[in-house]
């Protein structure tokens, strides 16, 4: 049996009715034809998640960044719509904007052609008044943004399904969090040495608990509930906590108020959501914080980490100190999830052709995301 054919198989395995938990195949997780593969199979044909709405509130702030290969920057124009353009100047080609930051128009560096908040090309010097020059045949390439309880989706390709379908039932799972009223107080971006997928199943599994955090966070996480039977593109699994899962065990006298609304059972934990493929997240008593992973190429990964309170949290006079125990909850613990993934990163590398086996209560998440994956990658 080919490579090829190997992989196929083991994807099968996957996608199977009476599946036993197969991962994924290893060599998904390291080869370049298969990274080429999710960039046509996935990245193009599924919307992407692309953190908070909430942070660009201002007309004219924008956030540039590079997602699969390409240049982009979100913007807020001037009827307070958030967009999604192609970083790429119509005269040239020029990069036009870095960073973050806020503009009256965007003006490009290089010969200085210059654009509305819309897009709209307003002035070419020289250039305009030439007889076939229309400004209007020179707007900016705009990709397709949408907004769904606070979160940003984008879409790359063509036809794209509804969004509002591809998430199901996402929105009346998660109805008590209240997301609206969510307040994205930081935000940071890291690179890690491993595979996009590897950095989500690791947030969405408990299995590791006790030996990558054994003194941090790990006795702080109780075994989890069956996973829930989802109805959307999108995995979630509940489990109660010893006090807040989002804090250090050592600073838990830092927790925050817990979320208006909340009912009984889950004030009790943190509910830990996937949605595919690329945006997962923890929804806490208190807090919910949010990953981005997306890929560089097939053994490294961008990582964009926010965290959200609710509106009156932040406005407390201790939260500009609490919050710091958050922040670093978060730092810690995330730097312990690295020194493992590289490490993954490092034995799955040119490994031989295995599938591993998953531990249905701890993993779940994980394996319900490997069943998604086998589709989109055999679909095609
Ligand atoms: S490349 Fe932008 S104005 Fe020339
Ligand atoms: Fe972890």
């Amino acid at each position: 049996m080919s490579d090829f054919e190997t992989f196929q198989e083991q994807l099968k395995r996957c996608r199977r009715e009476n599946n036993k938990g197969y991962s994924l195949p290893f060599v998904s997780y390291w080869e370049d034809s298969i990274f080429k593969q999710e960039l046509f199979s996935i990245f193009n044909k599924q919307w992407v998640g692309l953190g908070r709405s909430d942070r660009l509130l201002e007309t004219g702030e924008y956030e540039a960044f590079e997602l699969y290969g390409k240049a982009l920057f979100l913007i807020r124009d001037k009827e307070n719509a958030l967009r999604l353009f192609a970083n790429t100047c119509r005269h040239r080609g020029a990069k036009l904007l870095e960073n973050s930051g806020q503009c009256q128009a965007i003006s490009c560096p290089f010969h200085g052609w210059t654009y509305a908040l819309n897009g709209n090309l307003i002035a070419a010097k020289f250039i305009d008044d030439e007889s076939d020059f229309d400004i209007c045949d020179y707007p900016l390439h705009e990709y397709r943004l949408e907004q769904y309880c606070g979160f940003l989706f984008a879409h790359f390709g063509n036809n794209p399904l509804k969004l509002v379908n591809q998430l199901g039932d996402f929105k009346d799972l998660h109805q008590p969090w209240n997301f609206k009223d969510l307040v994205t107080t930081r935000r940071r971006t890291f690179e890690v040495g491993c595979n996009w997928k590897a950095f989500l199943d690791v947030f969405n599994e408990y299995y590791h608990l006790n030996s990558v955090h054994p003194s941090s966070i790990g006795n702080l996480y109780l075994d989890p509930e069956t996973a829930d039977i989802t109805a959307g593109c999108y995995a979630s699994q509940f489990g109660r906590t010893s006090g807040t899962g989002a804090l250090l065990e050592s600073q838990q006298v830092n927790a925050l108020p817990e979320m208006v609304g909340l009912g009984e059972s889950w004030r009790q934990g943190t509910r830990y959501s996937w949605i595919f493929p690329n945006m997962t997240f923890a929804a806490g008593q208190e807090a919910l914080w949010i990953y981005e992973a997306n890929p560089i190429d097939a053994q490294r990964c961008q990582v964009r980490q926010s965290i959200c309170f609710p509106r009156s949290t932040t406005l407390l006079n201790d939260f500009p100190e609490k919050s710091q125990a958050y922040y670093q909850r978060l730092d810690d613990a995330m730097a312990e999830d690295v020194v493992a993934l590289e490490n993954q990163q490092q034995g799955l590398k040119n490994s031989p052709p295995f599938q591993g086996r998953f531990c249905p209560l701890m993993e779940a998440n994980v394996s319900s995301f490997s069943l998604w994956y086998a589709d989109q990658m055999l679909m095609c």
